[in-house]
């Protein structure tokens, strides 16, 4: 292990006050409420269109305080600068983190070209290149090789080339466009593939295979996978003859990745292949090329209005001066759940169904950016890294895990999401059926706040042997976030607010938030396993024993 050149955070003097305000502070929301009617407002603060409640937090004014001297303390603010100015921060892989330059607007000014490209024209010539197709294909001019208009777009691809497109499809469904709609391939387990595409017509199937490297096992055997189903399906059909494989497949693949070449050896035309840059990290990459599924099938407007939306929490990122810099008060506040309460979870709650995937979308954002217990340099952790990210949209949460964060024993973090207006008007009789979510939405938080206590029990004239079982202790640290509407902007904005958040946490703690070699080693063992699974005697007897165990039932069981 390196000698550190970052300095241990645990050693600044805000770390330390930190540690006695956590000794001695003893936050009780009940009280902290009723000592100060204003609490509410205090801690209430905007973000683009976003409302940000971080009352509930188990802080008051001195510690929140104590950690905005933390985060300056450790240079967010010239960390921040510097990956906005397209420095090398990710020192791992020696790239810039530009992820903000994919939602620059086109007449952003001063221009911003980094390392000598022109990072402003680049993007934006990409973007012009996908929304002229998505054009072409949502009007039908864009033809199957059959002459039928696509009715269907698969976007194949897993992490960052899945995750975010998939979460961004199922969000803005309402708005797609009628004849067309999205499937998502990811998983290698066959099933994934055989279930997506079997009952489509490759006539009208649009196939994009995204992939930041190109190289990446899943995409590229499902690719493969895919593109075999397209061609018998057409010869079935005697739609096309031999020799007309590659002329099919031009007129129903295309790409998205960094790297073009690997993408035309792969038998996709370049011209239908749509590039993005080493310094968009595969997490951060949904508002690159990689959105090509969202900008065909919810279109180019929507697209538009989504990098506007991130545009504007970037700007808030920016320039927000840190006590109203929501992404580093929420980073801030992580911190202090994490290392200094012992919170070793996040719950993040959206109340709002279409938002069914954002958790997932988070767990590769937060998880594999600050899973990690060497700083940059090499040297390792000071502290506890990278908390667990979980969730499930309410209230089917509130009828399964929620029981352990109301009465459970340990401290859970929780991010609860909603929107004033709901995507759909519904009825029950007079009742309002999204203020009967949204009533839940408030009632959640307030259970976890405040509790019950055993005398607000007995009051109820409850046998006193069931008291304990039916008291609350409260003081469960949440955060509301609400936005007018879920729209391509407000969504935007959700997902930019969590990029930011993850950045500052990582900048806390030393670490490259932006690398991920921790999912290198499993990648590789998968390959070199493959004789052993195939059968090799001499590589089976080379496994451990464990392994061996496994791979000999494998081949004991496997049906034909
Ligand atoms: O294995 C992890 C990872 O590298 C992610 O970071 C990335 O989003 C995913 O794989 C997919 O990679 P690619 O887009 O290169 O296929």
């Amino acid at each position: 292990m390196s000698e550190s050149s970052i300095p241990d955070v645990t050693e600044t003097p805000a770390w330390q006050e930190l540690e006695e305000l956590r000794d001695s502070a003893d936050i009780d929301l009940r009280s902290e409420f009723e000592a100060d009617p204003r609490r509410a407002e205090s801690f209430s603060f905007e973000a683009a269109d976003l409302f940000v409640d971080l009352s509930k937090n188990l802080v008051n004014e001195e510690i929140v305080t104590a950690l905005l001297s933390l985060a300056s303390s450790v240079g967010v603010e010239q960390r921040r600068d510097a990956m906005f100015a397209g420095e090398k921060i990710n020192v791992t892989e020696g790239r810039s983190v530009l992820h903000t330059a994919l939602r620059r607007p086109k007449d952003a000014s001063p221009e911003l070209a980094v390392h000598g490209q022109d990072v402003d024209r680049d993007v934006h010539a990409v973007l012009e290149k996908v929304y002229a197709f998505a054009d072409k294909v949502r009007s039908g001019e864009w033809k199957g090789v059959t002459g039928k208009p696509i009715e269907t777009v698969v976007n194949i691809g897993i992490g960052g080339s899945d995750l975010g497109p998939v979460m961004v499809y199922e969000a803005l469904k309402p708005l797609k466009n009628e004849r067309l709609s999205a499937r998502f391939i990811s998983n290698i387990d066959p099933t994934d593939a055989a279930e997506k595409l079997g009952d489509l017509d490759p006539e009208t199937t649009l196939v994009v295979v995204a992939s930041k490297t190109f190289t990446t096992l899943e995409t590229l055997t499902n690719a493969r996978v895919a593109r075999a189903w397209l061609l018998d399906g057409l010869r079935a059909k005697g739609a096309i003859g031999e020799g007309q494989e590659a002329g099919a497949v031009a007129k129903h693949f295309v790409a998205v990745s960094t790297a073009l070449d690997k993408v035309e050896k792969f038998g996709i035309d370049p011209e239908n292949a749509f590039g993005f840059w080493d310094w968009v990290g595969g997490r951060y990459s949904v508002d690159s090329a990689i959105g090509t599924v969202l900008a065909v099938v919810l279109g180019p407007k929507v697209f538009e209005e989504l990098l506007a939306g991130f545009h504007a929490m970037d700007e808030h990122f920016r320039t927000a001066p840190l006590h109203k810099n929501v992404p580093v008060l929420m980073g801030m506040l992580n911190i202090w759940d994490n290392n200094f309460l012992g919170a070793e979870t996040h719950a993040v709650l959206p109340y709002d169904q279409h938002l069914h995937r954002f958790p997932a979308y988070l767990q590769q954002l937060t998880m594999e950016s600050n899973g990690k217990s060497v700083k940059w340099d090499g040297s390792t952790v000071d502290t506890e890294t990278g908390e667990i990210f979980w969730g499930e949209p309410g209230t089917n949460g509130q009828h399964a895990f929620y029981q352990l964060i109301h009465q459970g024993t340990r401290i859970i973090p929780c991010d609860f999401i909603a929107f004033a207006t709901p995507a759909y008007q519904t009825k029950d009789g007079d009742q309002d059926v999204h203020e009967l979510f949204l009533a839940n939405f408030f009632a959640q938080t307030k259970a976890l706040a405040f509790g019950k206590s055993a005398d607000e029990v007995r009051a109820e004239g409850v046998d006193e042997s069931i008291v304990p079982a039916r008291t609350f202790h409260g003081n469960q640290p949440t955060t509301s976030i609400m936005g007018p509407k879920l729209t391509p902007s407000t969504l935007g904005q959700l997902i930019a607010l969590y990029e930011h958040i993850v950045f500052v946490e990582g900048i806390v703690w030393g670490i490259d938030s932006f690398d991920q070699w921790g999912v290198e080693l499993g990648k590789k063992l998968a390959k070199d396993l493959a004789p052993a699974i195939a059968g090799d005697e001499q590589a089976i007897a080379e496994q451990d024993g464990s392994t061996r165990g496994l791979i000999e039932y494998y081949r004991a069981k496997r049906e034909r």
